[in-house]
């Protein structure tokens, strides 16, 4: 239990405007992956792998149409902290619509002792992003050693109703085991999965935050190789879901717990009004099956009431009902948000199943190896630039929970085979990783808007990141991709 902490947040080197223009901001920052000490254990120091050095690496926070190049230089050794491969890495901002050479695919990684320019375009709507580590076959390690960090994208609708500033607090959430050394210790249990024993919020094992009597946004984000969570108050009060992986719900809902596998995002708020000065409120995890649990495994952070001072700038003094989430910023392309779209809309129905075959975790029975023995042309969908499409995702092996993600796309659930064969009440926003459950299915719509861009190849994964490495993940491609 230390002391909660926000992790840095980067400062770009340069700002400006594209060709002199106001309406074409761009920031550029720069990157170092490279090793670092972690104190996470008393008097001990951990060896990590992380940008700049850190774990979670440094916040970067943007504005919707700000245009961003990241340049990221791998300055780590030439052999892998936890595998004896050489440690390459190529990133993913996972959550954004990038420009495919910039989108971090498995096997476009950077060699120690080189760096890459990373541009991502930011025309989304606001919404929590993250950018981790994406290098085939050692996703797992590369996160697990510390390559992630939160990508916060804001715009005019999320500033003018939800919390901003130190009312804004990301929490990435992972979970670790360490060696009596305090190194940092790694089994994945013969591809099953990776459990540790101890829970950190932003590196912090079950860390205490202080807050004001005032109504907070957390922005979750559960950064762990395979645990999923279900968080919980001790006080039986209620968290009030605002934004979903995509950004923000057309719905407020209040939970008083909800489910969370690795690489989702779930935006609540606390409302810490009602509780005295000096009370502590417990943010507890009550499990969820396929998971292995451990003596404290059901803890994740607490919260102190102090007195409220200071400022209260960026608070806000009700909880809404409803949220106002702008239309697609890609309207006059004819994209459309998430939430509106409707089964009519679509002009394909798939199917993808996940399945273990053979000691490899597979998508309808295929495996990145296909794709890499295809030369990388084997795709399980092409869908034009812009169109919709309905796929179910089904996960009939019994005994697993698979995080399913699909790049560049966000998607409306609009039904499950569990819940009375609707969404869960939290999950009502634009999702881009989708919990299927033993014995569960789920099914979603979703268009496949590519800003201005023509197209390209993109990642379908379990972010089980031991699956994914084993090697379950596909691809589909987008509009005209062949040039
Ligand atoms: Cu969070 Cu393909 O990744
Ligand atoms: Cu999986």
């Amino acid at each position: 239990a230390g002391v909660f902490r926000r992790p840095p947040e980067l400062v770009p080197y340069a700002t400006g405007f594209d060709a002199g223009d106001p309406a074409r901001p761009f920031a550029k920052f720069a990157l170092t992956q490279k090793l670092g000490q972690g104190k996470f254990v008393p008097g001990l120091s951990t060896t990590v792998a992380g940008y700049n050095g850190i774990f979670p690496g440094p916040t970067i926070r943007v504005n919707q149409g700000t245009r961003t190049e990241v340049r990221i230089r791998n300055a780590l050794p030439a052999t892998a902290l936890l595998h004896s491969g050489a440690f390459n890495t190529v990133t993913h901002l996972h959550g954004s619509a990038s420009l495919p050479q910039f989108d971090g695919y498995a096997n476009d990684f950077t060699t120690p002792g080189k760096f890459k320019t990373y541009h991502y375009p930011n025309w989304q709507a606001a919404r929590t992003l993250w950018y981790h580590d994406h290098n085939h076959l050692v996703t797992a390690q590369g996160v697990y050693s510390g390559l992630a960090a939160v990508y916060p994208l804001s715009d005019r609708f999320e500033r003018a109703q939800l919390p901003q500033g130190e009312f804004d607090v990301p929490l990435l959430i992972s979970d670790v085991m360490f060696k009596a050394d305090a190194s940092l210790g790694y089994n994945d249990n013969g591809h099953l999965g990776l459990w540790g024993d101890i829970i950190m919020v932003n590196g912090v094992p079950w860390p205490t935050m202080k807050v004001k009597p005032r109504v907070y946004r957390f922005r979750v984000l559960v950064g762990s190789i395979t645990r999923s969570y279900r968080p919980t108050l001790s006080t039986g009060d209620p968290f009030y879901v605002v934004g979903t992986d995509g950004g923000m719900t057309p719905k407020v809902e209040a939970v008083k717990s909800w489910r969370q596998g690795t690489a989702e995002r779930y935006e609540v708020l606390i409302d810490f009004r009602k509780y005295k000065v000096g009370q502590m409120i417990e943010m507890r995890n009550l499990s969820n099956k396929n998971n292995v649990d451990y003596a404290n495994t059901n803890k994740i952070m607490r919260f102190q009431v102090v007195a409220d001072s200071g400022s209260a700038a960026g608070s806000i003094s009700a909880i809404p009902m409803t949220l106002d989430t702008g239309a697609s910023p890609n309207a006059a392309r004819g994209g459309l948000h998430a939430m509106d779209l409707t089964p009519g809309m679509a002009v394909a129905k798939r199917e993808l199943r996940v399945v273990r075959q053979g000691g490899e975790w597979t998508i309808n029975e295929e495996t990145w190896e296909d794709v890499e023995k295809s030369g990388f042309s084997k795709v399980f969908a092409s869908p034009p630039s812009y169109s919709v499409e309905q796929w179910t995702i089904t996960n009939a092996s019994g005994g697993w929970f698979h995080p399913v993600h699909i790049h560049l796309i966000d998607a409306k659930i609009i039904a499950r085979n569990t819940n009375g064969g609707k969404p869960f009440p939290w999950e009502n926003g634009p999702k881009d990783v989708f919990y299927a459950g033993e014995n569960e299915s789920v099914t979603v719509l979703m268009q496949f808007d590519t800003g201005a861009h023509t197209g390209g190849r993109y990642m379908i994964h379990c972010h089980n990141l031991v699956h994914e490495d084993h090697d379950m993940m596909v691809q589909f491609s987008v509009g005209d991709w062949r040039n």
